[in-house]
């Protein structure tokens, strides 16, 4: 009879895990954000991160600097491991992409068309990050940045740096 019950609940377990993972939004990569995302009436935020470090991260983890941060944190290839990645190439699946769109919006498989991106409510609904405010968003770049290889960082200045605004109507 227990065992029974935790075959039960076993199968309850992983029947759900498995809805879950239907439903969780998968990632696209930059250049399906891009389609919409480069003319100067949208704004240009595909070429504006596309010109920014961000953009670049990933790079940067095979530069010549980067050998002697990997040796402090005794770190073999910092192209392959969570230490180096977690910050600079975050998005599993595309890290070669850096710092890209969907590391700060969140995966774009179920908000990307057109419609749902219309409508910003729905978008947040199939996965849409927004970060409302200076103060959530300075949270969020200090996730990454917070003492960044003993670096202090401005948000004032970078926000003013990497910011890609729609225009205004
Ligand atoms: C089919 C075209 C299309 C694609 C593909 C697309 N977007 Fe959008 N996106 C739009 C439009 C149109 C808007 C709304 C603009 C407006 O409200 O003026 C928008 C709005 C947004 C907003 C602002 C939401 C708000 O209202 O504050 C973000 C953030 C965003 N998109 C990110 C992305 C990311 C990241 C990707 C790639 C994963 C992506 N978009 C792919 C067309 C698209
Ligand atoms: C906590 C997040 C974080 C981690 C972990 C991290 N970095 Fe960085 N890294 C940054 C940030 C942020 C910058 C940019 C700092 C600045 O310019 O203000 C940076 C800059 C760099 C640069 C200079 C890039 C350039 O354009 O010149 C190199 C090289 C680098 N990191 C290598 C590494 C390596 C190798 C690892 C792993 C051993 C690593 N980083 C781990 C956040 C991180
Ligand atoms: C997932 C980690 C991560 C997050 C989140 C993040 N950054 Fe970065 N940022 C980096 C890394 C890594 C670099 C260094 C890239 C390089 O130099 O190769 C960097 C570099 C920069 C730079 C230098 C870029 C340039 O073109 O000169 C600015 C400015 C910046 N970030 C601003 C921000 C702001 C503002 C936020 C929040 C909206 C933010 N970052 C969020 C990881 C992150
Ligand atoms: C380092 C984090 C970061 C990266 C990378 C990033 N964004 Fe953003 N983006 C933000 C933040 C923060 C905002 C402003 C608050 C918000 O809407 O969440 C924003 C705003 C936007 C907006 C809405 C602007 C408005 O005026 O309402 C669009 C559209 C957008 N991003 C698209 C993109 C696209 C496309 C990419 C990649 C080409 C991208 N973003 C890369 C952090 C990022």
């Amino acid at each position: 009879m227990k065992n029974k019950l935790i075959i039960g609940l076993v199968v309850l377990v992983f029947a759900l895990a498995v809805t879950a993972y239907a439903q969780t939004p998968t990632y696209v990569g930059s250049g399906k954000c891009q389609i919409c995302h480069k003319t100067e009436k949208q704004g240009q935020q595909y070429p504006i991160w596309e010109k920014s470090n961000h953009a670049k991260a990933f790079a940067a983890l095979s530069s010549p600097g980067a050998a002697a941060n990997a040796q402090a944190l005794g770190v073999q290839d910092p192209t392959t491991d969570s230490k180096c990645l977690k910050c600079h190439g975050p998005v599993a699946e595309f890290k070669a992409e850096g710092v890209t769109c969907e590391a700060c919006h969140g995966a774009g498989s179920d908000y990307k068309a057109l419609g749902v991106m219309k409508a910003k409510d729905e978008a947040i609904k199939k996965g849409l990050k927004i970060l409302d405010g200076p103060e959530a968003i300075k949270t969020w770049c200090l996730t990454c940045h917070k003492d960044a290889h003993g670096k202090s960082f401005d948000f004032t200045a970078a926000w003013d740096k990497i910011k890609h605004p729609i225009p205004a109507k």
